[in-house]
């Protein structure tokens, strides 16, 4: 799940400005970029380039695994063993994501436990779609097919990112992304056919999701700070508002074989633009969640540190037997 609408300042860290460096090298890397070209990780780059990923992957990161969350409520809940399957496939992908995702912020120079605290500390950002509760079965199925769908739209773009181990990991991401968005408007196609209470509950779900799906893109361009500089150094592609647009115009036509309405009264087709119009997005309140006050956001990452210190035991027993098989190494090459 994740991307580029999650690059949003932590509290504790100021957009960096660009350092000073040798013209030489700062030439190089600025040509290679103009040239649509990919930055390793052995390649000298702008220090502000290289805070600017790291925020975003660890963001990205993060949003993975705390994503993983929501949707684990559902798992012991599932209605049957092909759906509770499904569910724990998808889960289990997230929780890969987040691995690929923190070993290319690895590449950058930041350690996964510097990452992780600033996680568990709150000082990091996630995507504040995952502070929402699932209430029902069916909003399994909604953010399959919406926040999935969302997070797709915005990753696509990503597999073309300038820095080479982040594009590589978003190419088999969004693979499975492809996956989780199908099983989740499936799993919605099923229920739209069977009882009115199954179709209300559907109805219900879609109803509040939408308008917080519609915020994971970020805040509008003219308002988006990052933007300008991400695109310019090839992180960011394509803009919040003409990803949300996409979004919109893919995601309608999609309601209407479903049989849902999407809760918008300004939602139509402008046929001037050859685009879906739709209405304001309540910003205040996504930003009072992204600040920390939304429905689950003390509950997931209590959650989320407790399923770390849970598992200190498995690190531990993999760092003494990684220890033991090293040191088994060296006795025999001595
Ligand atoms: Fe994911
Ligand atoms: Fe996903």
């Amino acid at each position: 799940m994740y991307t580029q609408a999650m690059d949003i300042p932590d509290a504790a860290t100021k957009p960096a400005g660009v350092s000073r460096t040798p013209d030489a090298q700062d030439a190089a890397f600025e040509a290679r970029i103009d040239a649509d070209g990919r930055i390793e990780p052995q390649d000298w780059m702008p220090e502000a380039y290289r805070k600017t990923l790291v925020r975003q992957i660890s963001q990205h990161a993060h949003s993975e695994i705390v994503g993983m969350l929501p949707e684990g409520n559902w798992i012991s809940r599932a209605p049957s063993l092909k759906r509770k399957a499904i569910l724990i496939a998808k889960v289990q992908d997230e929780g890969g994501h987040g691995l690929y995702l923190y070993s290319a912020a690895e590449t950058l120079g930041t350690s996964r436990d510097q990452m992780l605290d600033a996680l568990h500390s709150g000082k990091a950002k996630y995507s504040s779609i995952f502070n929402y509760p699932t209430l029902s079965w069916a909003d399994v199925g909604v953010i399959g097919w919406l926040v999935d769908g969302a997070a797709i739209m915005n990753q696509i773009p990503l597999c073309r990112c300038s820095y080479g181990p982040y594009a590589r990991a978003m190419v088999r991401v969004c693979k499975e992304e492809s996956f989780h968005q199908r099983q989740g408007y499936e799993a919605l196609l099923v229920m739209m056919k069977g009882s009115d209470a199954q179709k209300a509950m559907v109805q219900d779900a879609v109803n509040r999701w939408w308008w917080k799906c519609l915020a994971m893109f970020g805040p509008p361009d003219a308002d988006s700070p990052h933007s300008a500089q991400g695109q310019r150094w090839g992180i960011k592609r394509i803009s919040n508002d003409e990803l949300r647009q996409k979004f919109v115009d893919a995601t309608v036509p999609q309601a209407e074989v479903l049989g849902v309405t999407l809760p918008d009264p300004d939602l139509k087709w402008n046929e001037d633009r050859q685009h879906y119009d739709y209405g304001q997005i309540d910003w205040a309140e996504f930003w009072a969640t992204v600040e920390g006050d939304g429905p689950c956001n003390r509950e997931r990452l209590a959650t989320r540190v407790k399923a770390h210190r849970d598992g200190q035991w498995v690190r531990d027993a993999a760092l003494a037997h990684a220890r033991k098989q090293q040191e088994r190494t060296n006795k025999e090459a001595a």
